[in-house]
């Protein structure tokens, strides 16, 4: 893979690690952090263990110091060039070799490298990397700033955080976010290593391709950044075996750290296999080996993986509205986005191994997932995440990395940032995955509706504060960079009417334009008029407590009640937790057992509960929306909930605790984002039933509404609509009729004791995607529901663990959870309107029928009240 005249030599392993005082000295690992240092040396417990994030705060006021001694080979010496690099520092440090200074960072976001090769000696080289608290420089800096302040300054006391994390390259949410804790990392956090070469190296290879529809002609434009210690002549030679394409171009590297382009035609009569995003065709690669050739001999030599797609990011006039449409075309075709937005998976980079990513974004996918956002308040991520997207047909929306808060703009920061925004374009760009590069997180919110309560007339500084860092910097270099996908400057946004206003909307959350970021926790989230009728929902969600088998880890017996000191320390939303019961109170009994446990643990069920529903209720909304325009509004084309994952082990949005077991919600987003979904909902006392399709072919589909009673199994009556066509990509009203006349044709029911469940059939009667519900009445208010007294049986046969319940009643939000086995239940959180149903369980680790059954506990909403 590497240019064969070039050598390298790692640094990672252990070093030693010392604070300020020297008090301590212990081992460390790098790639790492001080924090996971001293934990596994024994000096800190875990970080995340109750209170513990507070009892640790003075880990990142102190400066730290890792130093490696080593012995390079005499081979390495003689090379023209050697390179000290590394990967990845965190954050603000001064590197020193041999006691000689040689260079300085500021930016974790950035690879850096320095030239040692007459630093270099026989024997012991002593490499140090000096540490400066990123708190006190984050607060330094701001002082240094005196002329005006960057807000938010501080964030709120709730989040118990520290300040102006906003004026140092770094994660913005490791000094505390609504759902994270403060631990403002330090360290060596990728891996450090020599690189030595007599010609030249490779610095970055980068291909993307370029679909030319006027001659339908796909392109693949191949940079190749290149390290050269002289200037360099010859021949490259860039193939592709699988589709017969082979091209040879002279070649003539300058000397010095260059860019150089080269075009590679594909044939137009190659049959081309595209990437798609899952659910819409393969993930199909190819293989570019790219060789270059100096007098004959091979000087470079690398290959890489090629994935053909072209996405175009649509903002046109729209019939009926008066906005700009705002959706994804990938290979021509228009694709929701359905999905979900991705924080850091830890607050220790070091600990966000290869099996948790997968297992997080193979989660993405198995819930119908077909979009992440990369959220940018966190880490552009690293190499192996796009890898997995890319394989698994995941469309990334790629942020960078500012989020909630203006930024400074002086020279040094601008030029840091400008070096961030290059390298990681050019790192990430290849990846089919990522579709579109967005600018910041919510601070073209920020100063158009006023966050941080800038006066009037200093309104212009921030203003162009704004357009200088992401217009004039960050836009200009990605559009440099990568001409082959959209770029937007912010989210929420209006997109190009947002630039038509100077960049700044008057108001970014528009419906007509762009995509928006909805949040309302008080508002009653089964009522579908609460949500605005956007084009693209990018954030919206509502919290929920993780189960008690994720927070044992951390927590101690006098913690666990719902007013305890821990379950407010981990609330980090101000009134969150009230919030959540509030909210929940508007459709169910809170728990009241006086039992004080099972009081907390079915509380922590209830939220689960109630975030499930409202975020299906709003996701279905949206779904249902793709197809019209009602008062303008509609046309929706994304919908991507706030949050997929937990950086630690507290109530948040996300559908995914932290260690990867999967919330109600996560069940629940399996269904509401499958492929071809009923979408039941009441205008005006009217029960409407929407077929909602992803697929690429027509569809004949009937809805088929079956009506319960809440005091018995068998269904009191069913209603069939008759056959429709739902064209491709569309969704489509399929069933109507006034609650009322139902109701009134099925005999025994009313509003509090009946309850609907619906599904699609195609002519044949074949069932089509998930079988739903809709609820008459709050279940509060059901008359006639029992404790269903479930019972379950764990069995083993060749395919692995099966439940089989039994129920003596309709029960609703019946929810299966085996502690801490980790795995996932086929489905869960269901309404059981059958007196058996089997549901699978796939384990992730190792286990037996007896621990299952041991573990198994089984609620349902009758058994909290
Ligand atoms: C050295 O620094 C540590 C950590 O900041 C502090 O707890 C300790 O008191 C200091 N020791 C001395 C001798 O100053
Ligand atoms: C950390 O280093 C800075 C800069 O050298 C210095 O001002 C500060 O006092 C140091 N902090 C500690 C705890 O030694
Ligand atoms: C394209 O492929 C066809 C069929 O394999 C071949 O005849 C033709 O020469 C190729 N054209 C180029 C420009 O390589
Ligand atoms: C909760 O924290 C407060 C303030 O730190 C303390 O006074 C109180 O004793 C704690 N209560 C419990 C039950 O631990
Ligand atoms: C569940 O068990 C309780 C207690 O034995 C009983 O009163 C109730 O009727 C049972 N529920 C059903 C639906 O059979
Ligand atoms: C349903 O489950 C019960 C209890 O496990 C069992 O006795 C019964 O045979 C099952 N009925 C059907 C139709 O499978
Ligand atoms: C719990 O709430 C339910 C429903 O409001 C009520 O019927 C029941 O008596 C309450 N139980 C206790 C122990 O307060």
């Amino acid at each position: 893979f590497r240019p064969v005249t070039e050598l390298t030599v790692s640094l990672n392993g252990k070093w030693t690690l010392s604070n300020s005082n020297g008090s301590l000295l212990l081992p460390a690992e790098v790639p790492g952090c001080v924090h996971s240092a001293l934990q596994q040396q024994g000096f800190i417990l875990d970080p995340y263990f109750r209170f513990n994030d507070l009892s640790y705060r003075w880990i990142s006021l102190d400066n730290w110091t890792y130093t490696t001694t080593f012995t390079v080979p005499p081979q390495l010496r003689v090379k023209r060039k050697v390179l000290l690099v590394f990967d990845g520092v965190d954050t603000v440090a001064s590197v020193s070799l041999n006691g000689v200074t040689v260079g300085k960072t500021d930016n974790m976001f950035r690879r850096y490298d320095f030239s040692v090769s007459d630093l270099l000696k026989d024997g012991d080289n002593v490499l140090e990397v000096n540490l400066l608290s990123p708190v006190v420089y984050a607060s330094e800096r701001r002082k240094a700033h005196s002329s005006y302040r960057v807000p938010p300054e501080c964030p709120p006391d709730v989040q118990k955080g520290e300040c102006h994390v906003n004026f140092i390259r770094k994660e913005q949410s490791s000094f505390s976010w609504d759902w994270g804790p403060s631990f403002p990392t330090m360290g060596l956090w990728k891996g450090v290593q020599l690189e030595a070469f007599d010609i030249l190296q490779l610095v970055q290879v980068s291909s993307v391709p370029l679909y030319d529809s006027s001659v339908s002609q796909w392109k693949l434009q191949v940079e190749l950044h290149v390290d050269a210690v002289q200037t360099t002549n010859g021949r490259v030679t860039l193939s592709i075996p699988e589709l017969g394409t082979e091209q040879t171009s002279q070649m003539q590297f300058l000397q010095g750290k260059t860019k150089n382009s080269f075009v590679l035609n594909i044939n137009t009569s190659s049959q081309v296999k595209l990437w798609w995003p899952s659910g819409h065709g393969d993930q199909h690669f190819y293989r570019l080996a790219v060789r270059g050739f100096q007098d004959g001999f091979l000087v470079l030599n690398t290959e890489s993986k090629v994935y053909f797609r072209a996405v175009e990011l649509v903002q046109e006039p729209v019939v009926g509205s008066p906005g700009l449409s705002f959706y994804f075309r990938i290979n021509g075709k228009p694709i929701f986005l359905k999905g979900s937005n991705w924080i850091p998976a830890h607050s220790f980079q070091d600990r966000v191994t290869p099996a948790v990513l997968r297992n997080l974004l193979q989660s993405a996918v198995d819930a119908n997932m077909n979009g992440l956002r990369v959220w940018g308040g966190g880490v552009y991520e690293q190499d192996l995440f796009y890898d997995i997207c890319d394989e698994l047909g995941i469309m990334v929306w790629q942020d960078f990395m500012f989020a909630c808060a203006m930024y400074p703009t002086e020279d040094d920061f601008i030029q840091t940032v400008r070096e961030e925004v290059v390298q990681q374009v050019r790192r990430l760009k290849s990846h089919p995955s990522i579709i579109i590069w967005s600018g910041n997180n919510e601070n073209e919110a920020a100063l158009a509706t006023d966050w941080f309560n800038i006066p009037a007339a200093q309104r212009p500084t921030y203003l162009k504060d704004y357009v200088t860092l992401y217009v004039d910097n960050i836009r200009q270099i990605v559009q440099e960079e990568d001409q082959s996908r959209p770029f937007l400057i912010s989210s929420p946004t209006n997109g190009a009417e947002s630039e038509q206003e100077g960049w700044v909307a008057a108001n970014p959350y528009d419906p007509h334009y762009g995509d928006v970021h909805f949040y309302s926790y008080t508002l009653d989230c089964w009522d579908w008029r609460t949500f605005p009728r956007t084009r693209f929902a990018s954030e919206y969600g509502f919290q929920s407590w993780p189960s008690f088998s994720t927070l044992h880890l951390v927590s101690v017996k006098e913690d666990w009640s719902y007013d305890s000191n821990f379950t407010s320390h981990r609330q980090h939303h101000e009134a969150g937790n009230q919030q959540m019961l509030l909210q929940a109170a508007l459709h169910f009994n809170l728990p009241n057992s006086t039992d004080p446990l099972r009081r907390f643990t079915d509380t922590l069920y209830i939220t689960q509960v109630m975030q499930a529903q409202c975020v299906k209720t709003q996701t279905e909304f949206y779904r249902r929306s793709r197809s019209e325009i009602i008062g303008g509004e509609g046309q929706t084309m994304g919908a991507l909930y706030w949050q997929l994952n937990d950086i630690w082990q507290a109530p948040s949005w996300s559908s995914i605790e932290f260690g990867g077991k999967w919330k109600m919600l996560h069940y629940f987003a399996q269904s509401f984002f499958a492929p071809v979904l009923p979408v039941g909902f009441e205008d005006d006392e009217t029960l409407l039933v929407y077929a909602v399709s992803d697929l690429s072919h027509d569809l004949k589909l009937r809805a088929v509404v079956t009506v319960y009673s809440w005091s018995e199994l068998d269904p009191v009556c069913t209603r069939t609509s008759d056959l429709l066509t739902v064209p491709e990509g569309s969704a489509v009203p399929v069933f109507k009729q006034p609650v009322a006349a139902l109701l009134a044709g099925c005999g025994r029911c009313s509003r509090p004791t009946c309850l609907l469940t619906f599904h699609l059939e195609d002519g044949g009667g074949q069932q089509q995607g998930p079988t739903n519900h809709h609820f008459l009445c709050s279940p509060k208010d059901a008359q006639g529901l029992k404790t269903p007294n479930i019972t379950a049986k764990v069995q083993q046969d060749e395919s692995g663990f099966t439940v089989s319940l039994h129920s003596a009643s309709v029960a609703p939000f019946v929810w299966l959870d085996v502690g801490n086995v980790a795995g996932r239940f086929s489905s869960n959180g269901f309404l059981m309107v059958s007196r058996n149903r089997t549901v699978r369980f796939d384990a992730w680790r190792p286990t037996s029928v007896a621990e299952l059954s041991a573990s198994l506990t089984v609620t349902s909403l009758t058994d909290v009240y």
